[in-house]
């Protein structure tokens, strides 16, 4: 599909990082902006800057863990503007970067909750829409720890998260392709973006239950892996929208390292 005016994307964790920059590059290309966070005055300031930029936008304040009301924020958006053609399940948090076993369980579930469970919370409420008007892109953020695990790099909880958005993504856009065909799905798997992803703990809700220690360095970003700002990323989902692409990684050393993960599995499985 060609991105243009009069089209509706909705994007969660739209507030920050690369969700407040998808939300410009859709801006931009003249398409009314449903921005979606748990954080309300960073949501406020992107509401007003997507206002300034001439769009037609709106804040809605929901938490992605919440199916009843992701389910009414799809209904409310079609309901408002008669359509919905790109869904961005973006939202994410990252937790103290600790050893697998000494993950903690609420850290767990914290993290599963709203990295996987907001994505397929997304999908249920939105995709219906897209499938009954038979065009949209659905855009699911993972990372490059959905591709490979990185060493010394995210928690086993993060890397499970984001290997269980690749396949969730696989897995719909297996079914959209017999049964919507012009219903596109891309898994973005960036590398290190600077975002206030290390601060995810100010979204930490009371019931996610206390967290020890705080989050270390960007773990990809010790490796020396690239980093690559947002705004950059948001211009490749967007090429990524328009071209069908299935999978956006945000640099060659992203692809490298997926590469060489799927080079250890084929020996495995060839050996
Ligand atoms: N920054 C990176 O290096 C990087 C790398 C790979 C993947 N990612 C992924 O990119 C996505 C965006 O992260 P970012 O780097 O822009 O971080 P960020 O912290 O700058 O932005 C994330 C946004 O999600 C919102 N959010 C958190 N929990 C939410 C919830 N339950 N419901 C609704 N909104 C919620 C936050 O308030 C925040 O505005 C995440 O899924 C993250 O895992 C980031």
């Amino acid at each position: 599909m060609i991105l243009e005016p009069g089209q509706v994307a909705v994007v969660t964790g739209a507030a920050s990082g690369i969700g407040r920059a998808l939300a410009h590059a859709f801006a931009r290309r003249g398409l009314t902006v449903v921005a979606v966070d748990v954080e309300e005055g960073p949501l406020n300031a992107i509401v007003a800057e997507l206002h300034g930029l001439g769009v037609p936008a709106q804040g809605q304040r929901v938490d992605v863990r919440d199916p009843e009301a992701v389910t009414a924020l799809a209904e409310a958006v079609v309901t408002a503007y008669g359509r919905v053609d790109v869904v961005c399940n973006n939202a994410g948090v990252v937790t103290p970067r600790v050893l697998s076993w000494e993950v903690s369980a609420a850290d767990a579930r914290w993290t599963l909750e709203v990295n996987l469970l907001g994505v397929l919370n997304g999908i249920r409420a939105f995709v219906p829409y897209l499938v009954a008007a038979g065009r949209g892109h659905v855009v699911n953020t993972a990372s490059v720890a959905g591709l490979t695990p990185v060493p010394g790099g995210s928690t086993i909880a993060y890397t499970a998260s984001k290997y269980a958005v690749v396949g969730a993504s696989e897995t719909l856009a297996l079914e959209l392709a017999h049964l919507a065909p012009e219903v596109g799905v891309t898994v973005l798997c960036p590398g290190p973006v600077p975002s206030r992803i290390l601060e995810a703990g100010r979204n930490r809700p009371a019931e996610a239950g206390a967290s020890s220690v705080g989050v270390g360095a960007l773990p990809a970003v010790a490796l020396g892996m690239t980093q690559v700002p947002a705004e950059q990323v948001a211009e490749l989902v967007c090429a990524a929208i328009e071209a069908r692409r299935a999978l956006v990684v945000t640099a060659a050393d992203v692809a490298e390292l997926a590469r060489a993960r799927v080079r250890r599995l084929l020996a495995e499985l060839d050996g």
